[in-house]
């Protein structure tokens, strides 16, 4: 038996059209249109390119996409002015800040800046001491897609054991709190944890966000397990560049009762909660009821 193959981009699909359909009910209903503002320091590769493909998913779905490139030498006192801006404009209900930053910007000091009404990363210090108090918060948008196929998957989480392998603010401490949230039994492990592969071979339900490419191996996984590997690593094999996770697929994929590929698994659902964590606060900031389905 091989495991079920958790499709994160068919997944990612239905948030976006369930975004898609609010956006319409908002506007027609209420003249509201969405507004997400993603703000840029710097021209970082990468950045650009999730910068990019977050601004056309958004106008894809019907809201509107503020972009804000600035250059890369910008002070602080700029970029919290520009901030304070967005803060206070009615038709941005949702801000991103992509991140890094460069290296003379304090980063915490930047997020926190953010009215943590709007900060659809969920990464302001009041949205994570909410979710770590089982309060509604917005909430980071890999460990909310992570959340959502689990569900789709599992239907209750209740009572499962579950282990994150990783312990970022990102992915591994806000997962860990989702978890609780849906009664999980939850173990955060991490690189210096003793005897991961025992740890993890308890699990019913694995997340992989360590940044270590292929480290999970199908022999630390009990049988019928979900896997979900949030790792993209970049690495080559045989002169060729390949996207791999921090699971060993296909080892795994024999073992596991199911499991996310790298690509096409995690990856398309962060953009999706990004939308739907606009949408959310939208309507929270609307005084109107939260669509159904895409918050935690
Ligand atoms: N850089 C890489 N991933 C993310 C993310 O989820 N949010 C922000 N703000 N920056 C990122």
């Amino acid at each position: 038996m091989t495991a079920t193959v958790i499709d994160g981009k068919a997944f990612a699909a239905t948030v976006r059209e369930k975004v898609g359909t609010h956006v319409s009910r908002l506007k027609d209903e209420h003249g509201i249109t969405p507004g997400l503002a993603v703000v840029l320091v710097g021209e970082d590769p990468a950045s650009q390119v999730y910068v990019r493909s977050k601004g056309k998913m958004t106008v894809e779905v019907g809201m509107n996409s503020m972009e804000h490139k600035l250059d890369v030498d910008t002070s602080e006192a700029d970029l919290l002015a520009l901030i304070a801006q967005l803060n206070a404009d009615p038709s941005v209900h949702g801000i991103l800040v992509q991140l890094p930053l460069p290296d003379h910007l304090d980063s915490d000091l930047v997020i926190n800046s953010i009215d943590p009404a709007k900060d659809v990363d969920g990464f302001h210090i009041s949205n994570v001491g909410l979710l770590g108090t089982g309060q509604k918060s917005m909430v980071p948008c890999t460990p909310l897609g992570c959340l959502m196929m689990l569900r789709d998957h599992h239907g209750s989480l209740s009572g499962l054991n579950a282990v994150v392998i990783g312990r970022s603010n990102i992915v591994g401490k806000p997962m860990a709190n989702l978890l609780l949230g849906d009664s999980c039994t939850v173990t955060i492990a991490h690189s210096r944890t003793k005897d991961l592969q025992g740890v993890v071979s308890q699990a019913d339900i694995v997340v992989a966000a360590v940044g270590r490419p292929e480290m999970v191996l199908g022999d630390w996984i009990k049988k019928g397990a979900t896997v979900i590997d949030v790792g993209i690593n970049r690495i080559e094999r045989d002169g060729k560049n390949k996207l791999v996770g921090d699971v060993d697929y296909d080892s795994c994929v024999a073992v596991a009762g199911a499991i996310t590929p790298v690509p096409g698994g995690v990856g398309p659902m962060t953009i999706a909660c990004l939308l739907a964590n606009t949408i959310t606060a939208c309507c929270r900031a609307n005084g109107l009821p939260e669509p159904d389905g895409l918050t935690a």
